[in-house]
């Protein structure tokens, strides 16, 4: 599976458009085969997000609902009144959960994009808009977390916006509040708070960022792209997860992926707006064209139907009551693995309250050595970097019986091996860790050249 072209030993490589056409059995056949392989990689349980649910006969359930709508076009209403249904179903069954009925003063609303980086690229692009609109000129700005996601700096690449990141706090993994007001000026639009975070599964101080963003009357978008379907259900069974949504009178913008905790298929994900007149300020209209006159509501032209249908049909299908027995399951696994980590002296969880997803380090050796040790058993953890990490994201192929077990055993063994071998340079941490000493020019210019390669090939033919 490391290999970048693993099938070219195997099957012909297409360099051309086929002259004749093949048999669907044959084609099929190939694609079996290979998902078949690939599926034995994470089914276990050993690795960490990617694969939500990991459930073959909630997968097939999807795949019908998604193949009854597939060829069907969302721009088009007319010929597929259905999209409406599922699109403005999916934005309230969101809003429910995220506690819309706590707005009064303005109707709150949302758009279904295709992922995490969309509905985050779309709540940046409402706050310029909106800024633009009321007529404001100046460079405008936003300030994340240092930890929040890239996809806001990559919004605010598209957008021509400028990104301020505010320090976390080491101990807490949670935004230093006080340097977040430091950096708002006249032309911040939105401060950023993750709930949770994809590096250490933290949630950052949304009650102060919100009183703050009321206060300086900017926006505050919160992203639950990771958490926001699985983070309410664990409040409300209990466990230690503060208040983050629309009960919040700050908040003004959440994110959350229906691909990732709500088990929908990948290209789908929500972001929801407190206010209507916010979402509406990026959609876009063209009256004049020749072709006709044209409105979309968001960056997509013509979507499939499908996954909207798919979508919204896991998100019924699962229900709250599916929803919270999915949530227990995932939580009291993922607090039995930490507890492992905690077990051994010499590994150490970052921030305070991990949920669903935890971060670990070692003050006495190199974290990566774990990695190393862990890989051979096929254990597949985020690596992070300034600190070198692991992270984990319990979904539920982790809750099969005996994995969260096997996860302690592994360690246990892994953790002996590391401090054995101390002196020794992982393997793992050349790739995944940070640079010794800390970022340079050169070092991020050769990072990213490797990179550019990594992308050019998986665009690529093997030579
Ligand atoms: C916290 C958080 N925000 C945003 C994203 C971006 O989501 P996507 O990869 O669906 O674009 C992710 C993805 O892992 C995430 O963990």
């Amino acid at each position: 599976m490391s290999s970048t072209y693993p099938y070219a030993d195997r099957y012909p490589v297409n360099r051309a458009m086929p002259e004749h056409g093949r048999p669907e059995a044959d084609i099929l056949d190939e694609l079996r085969t290979m998902a078949a392989e690939e599926d034995g990689y994470w089914e276990g349980g050993h690795v960490s997000g990617s694969m939500y649910c990991g459930d073959h006969d909630h997968y097939a359930f999807l795949t019908q609902a998604f193949g009854l709508f597939a060829h069907s076009n969302a721009l088009q209403r007319d010929i597929c009144p259905s999209a409406t249904r599922f699109e403005g179903e999916i934005i309230a069954m969101s809003l429910d959960m995220l506690h819309g009925d706590a707005v009064t003063d303005t109707t709150p609303g949302g758009l279904v994009t295709s992922g995490g980086s969309a509905s985050i690229a779309h709540a940046v692009l409402s706050y310029r808009e909106k800024a633009r609109a009321e007529g404001r000129t100046g460079r405008l700005n936003v300030i994340k977390p240092e930890t929040a996601h890239p996809a806001f700096d990559k919004a605010c690449h598209l957008f021509d916006l400028e990104l301020r990141r505010a320090p976390v706090d080491p101990a807490t993994t949670q935004v230093d509040v006080s340097a977040v007001a430091d950096l708002i000026d006249d032309d911040t639009v939105a401060l950023i708070g993750s709930a949770c975070n994809y590096g250490y599964g933290t949630v950052d101080p949304m009650r102060q960022l919100s009183d703050l963003a009321v206060e300086r009357g900017v926006g505050l978008h919160v992203d639950g792209c990771l958490g926001g379907f699985i983070l309410p259900w664990g409040q409300e069974l209990g466990y230690p997860v503060p208040t983050f949504d629309f009960r919040l009178p700050g908040v003004t913008t959440i994110s959350a992926d229906t691909h990732k905790y709500g088990y929908a298929f990948k290209g789908s994900s929500v972001v929801l707006f407190r206010d209507t007149a916010l979402r509406n300020s990026q959609y876009f209209y063209l009256t004049d064209w020749t072709g006709g006159k044209y409105c979309s509501p968001s960056m997509d032209g013509s979507r499939s139907v499908g996954l909207l249908a798919s979508t919204w049909a896991s998100m019924v299908k699962n229900g709250r009551d599916g929803y919270l027995r999915h949530a227990e399951a995932i939580f009291s696994t993922a607090a039995a693995m930490q507890d492992a980590v905690r077990s051994h002296g010499d590994l150490r969880i970052l921030g305070l309250d991990p949920t669903f997803l935890f971060s670990f380090t070692s003050d006495d050796f190199d974290i990566y050595l774990v990695n190393d040790r862990m890989k051979l058993k096929g254990w597949r953890f985020n690596g992070q970097q300034y600190p070198n990490a692991l992270h984990m994201a319990v979904t539920r192929p982790q809750t099969q019986s005996g994995v969260a077990e096997r996860f302690a055993v592994d360690l246990n063994e892994a953790v002996a091996w590391a401090r054995e071998h101390r002196d020794q340079a992982p393997e793992s941490g050349a790739v995944y860790g940070g640079v010794a000493g800390g970022m340079t020019d050169e070092a991020d210019e050769f990072i990213k050249m490797v990179m550019a390669d990594m992308m050019d090939q998986q665009l690529s033919l093997p030579d």
